[in-house]
C-alpha cells in the first residue's frame, strides 16, 4: 500500500476526509480501508454523483402525467383474456425450454432492509408446511419445469439459473446453496456474480464514513445487473451455453412461475426483445409502479410521481386507463442485453434514493440520524425498456403469480411472511379444487374455498402445500385429489400424499 499515493488520490477527487481518522487506525484497518479505496473509481462515482443529482433536480415530477400513454392493446396479452392463445403460448416456451435455449436471472442482491433479517431474503422460510425456503422453492420450479419440457419433447434439457448477489449477500448465499445440495440442480448449471457497490454520500458529494476505517457501502440497484453482466463475463457465459432468452425475476415473490414457458412463448411468438410481465392495477392509490409510454418510449412510472386524477382514469372497459403494474419480472432476448451491455448501459442515470445513513461525525461519534442526511445511488431494471425494439407487457393474474415478502410481520400490513405463506396455500388449495378435490372440516362437511378467505387479515389460511416437484402450475394432480376429501393439514410431495391419517376421510 502506498499511503502517499493514496492520499494524492483522494484529494484529487475532493474525498481526502476518508483519511481523517487514519493515524487512529490499527495496522489491519488501514490496509483495509486502503484496499477498499483502491478498489473505487472515485472520479467515476464523483460522476455518478453529479449526473444524478443534476438530473433529480429537473423537478420531472410535475409534468409525467401530460407525457404518459397507456401500453397499446397490441402490445398485450393477458393470461384472463387470451384463454385461445394461451395453449400456443406455453407450447412455443416449452420448446424453447426443451432445446435448452431459455436461462433465469434472479435478483438476489439486495439488502432486505424491511423484512430486516441479517441473511440473503432466498434463504427465508415463511412457514410452510415442508419450512422451504424462498430459494428452495424456486429451485424445484425449475427442475420441474426442465422435467415438464423435456418429457414433452423428448429431449434431455437444462435451464441454467444465474444468480446475482452483492458483496453482501453473495458468500451466505453460495454456501446456503452448497449446504442444501443445490436443491437437486446440477451445480455447474447454477452460476453466481456479484453487482457493483457504491458508497453512500452526503448531499455535498462527500463519501460517507460507516466507522472511522470503513465506507459506507450498499448495492447499486437491481439495474446493476447491466453493468454486472458485462463486468463478470455472464453474456459470454451464456453464448456459450446456447442461451437465447432469458427470464428475470425477484427473489422475493413466493409465486412466481420461474422460466414461465406462458410468458417465454408469448414473447417469442409475439418477436419481442424485452417484456414485461405485470399485474392489473385495480385500484388508483395501490404503491405499484405503472408500466407505459413517457414521449413515446416505454417505462416505468412511479405510483407516486402521477397525480390522483391520472391514477383514477377509467377506460370504457371500466379498468384503470395505467393499469399495468409492474412486478420486476421480465424478458429479455439474449441479443437485446448485448447491446444494452455493449451500448446503452454506460448512459443510464442512477437515481437517488435520499436515506438515513449512519456516520461518525469529525469528532469519530457514530450518529444513527432521525432524518435523511445522504443518499444512495442506485439503478433499476426496468430501465432499459426505452431501448426495446420491441416491448410487450404480458399481464398475469395477482393471485397466482405476485405475492412478494417485503416486510416483517410485526410492521403488519402487506408483503410479509403471513401475507406469502396465505397467498401460496391458497393458490395450492385453488389446484386441488380445480383437480375435483375437496377439503372437509369431517366427511362430508365442505371448508369454505380459498378464494373467499384470501383478504381475510384474521383468516389463517387452510394449510395445503403442493412441492413444486409434483406440480409448477397446478398440472397432473387430477390422479392423486379428484373424488377425494381432505381435512388439512394437506401436503402432496414427491414421496406421496400427506396429513395424518385421520386427515385424509
Ligand atoms: P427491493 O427494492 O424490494 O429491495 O428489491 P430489497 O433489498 O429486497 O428490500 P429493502 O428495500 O432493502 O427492504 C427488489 C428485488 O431487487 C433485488 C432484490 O434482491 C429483490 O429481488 N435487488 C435490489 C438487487 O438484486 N440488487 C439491489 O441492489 C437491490
Amino acid at each position: 500500500m502506498d499511503a502517499g499515493r493514496l492520499t494524492q488520490r483522494l484529494a484529487e477527487s475532493g474525498q481526502s476526509h476518508l483519511l481523517r481518522f487514519w493515524p487512529e487506525l490499527s495496522a489491519k484497518e488501514q490496509a483495509e480501508l486502503a484496499r477498499d479505496l483502491e478498489g473505487m473509481e472515485l472520479a467515476e462515482i464523483n460522476s455518478f454523483f453529479s449526473r444524478a443529482m443534476e438530473t433529480s433536480g429537473r423537478g420531472q415530477r410535475q409534468s409525467v402525467d401530460a407525457r404518459m400513454e397507456p401500453v397499446p392493446a397490441e402490445a398485450m396479452g393477458s393470461t384472463a383474456r387470451d384463454h385461445k392463445s394461451l395453449a400456443t403460448w406455453e407450447e412455443e416456451g416449452l420448446r424453447h425450454i426443451s432445446q435448452s435455449s431459455v436461462a433465469v436471472l434472479l435478483l438476489a442482491g439486495g439488502q432486505g432492509t424491511r423484512l430486516g433479517v441479517s441473511y440473503p431474503k432466498g434463504m427465508y422460510n415463511v412457514g410452510l408446511p415442508s419450512h422451504k425456503s424462498l430459494f428452495q422453492l424456486q429451485a424445484e420450479r425449475i427442475l420441474k419445469m426442465e422435467h415438464l419440457a423435456g418429457q414433452k419433447h423428448g429431449t434431455m434439457c437444462c435451464i441454467p439459473w444465474y444468480i446475482m448477489t452483492s458483496g453482501r449477500t453473495m458468500d451466505a448465499t453460495k454456501e446456503f446453496f452448497s449446504q442444501h445440495k443445490f436443491f437437486g440442480l446440477s451445480e455447474e448449471n447454477v452460476v453466481f456474480f456479484q453487482q457493483g457497490m457504491l458508497p453512500a454520500m452526503d448531499y455535498s458529494g462527500k463519501i460517507i464514513l460507516e466507522a472511522k476505517g470503513k465506507i459506507s457501502m450498499s448495492p447499486d440497484g437491481n439495474g446493476g445487473l447491466y453493468r454486472a453482466l458485462g463486468t463478470q463475463k455472464i453474456l459470454e457465459d451464456m453464448e456459450k451455453r446456447g442461451i437465447k432468452f432469458i427470464h428475470v425475476y425477484c427473489v422475493d415473490n413466493i409465486l412466481v412461475k420461474v422460466a414461465d414457458p406462458a410468458f417465454i412463448g408469448f414473447c417469442v411468438l409475439k418477436e419481442g426483445d424485452c417484456g414485461a410481465k405485470v399485474v392489473e392495477r385495480t385500484h388508483p392509490a395501490e404503491p405499484v409502479g405503472v408500466v407505459c409510454k413517457v414521449d413515446g418510449h416505454y417505462q416505468v412510472v412511479e405510483y407516486s410521481e402521477i397525480t390522483q386524477a391520472t391514477a383514477e382514469r377509467r377506460g370504457t372497459d371500466g379498468r384503470l386507463v395505467f393499469s399495468a403494474g409492474n412486478i420486476a419480472n421480465h424478458f429479455f432476448t439474449l441479443a437485446f442485453l448485448k447491446d444494452i451491455v455493449n451500448i446503452h448501459e454506460p448512459q443510464l442515470q442512477h437515481h437517488i434514493a435520499q436515506k438515513k445513513i449512519p456516520f461518525v461525525d469529525e469528532q469519530g461519534q457514530l450518529i444513527g440520524p432521525d432524518k435523511p442526511n445522504g443518499i444512495k445511488m442506485e439503478k433499476f431494471v426496468f430501465d432499459i425498456f426505452q431501448f426495446a425494439k420491441t416491448f410487450l407487457v404480458f399481464e398475469v393474474v395477482r393471485e397466482d403469480e405476485f405475492s412478494p415478502l417485503k416486510n416483517a410481520d410485526s410492521q403488519g400490513g402487506k408483503d410479509n411472511p403471513f401475507t406469502t405463506r396465505h397467498a401460496l396455500m391458497s393458490l395450492h388449495q385453488r389446484w386441488v379444487l380445480n383437480a375435483g378435490g375437496k377439503f372437509v372440516v369431517k366427511s362430508g362437511i365442505q371448508l369454505l374455498d380459498a378464494t373467499r378467505s384470501l383478504n381475510g387479515a384474521t383468516n389463517q389460511p387452510i394449510e395445503c402445500e403442493i412441492s413444486p416437484l409434483v406440480s409448477y402450475g397446478g398440472e397432473g394432480l387430477d390422479a392423486m385429489v379428484q373424488g377425494q376429501e381432505f381435512c388439512p393439514p394437506l401436503v402432496i410431495d414427491e414421496k406421496g400424499v400427506h396429513g395424518p391419517p385421520k386427515n385424509r376421510v
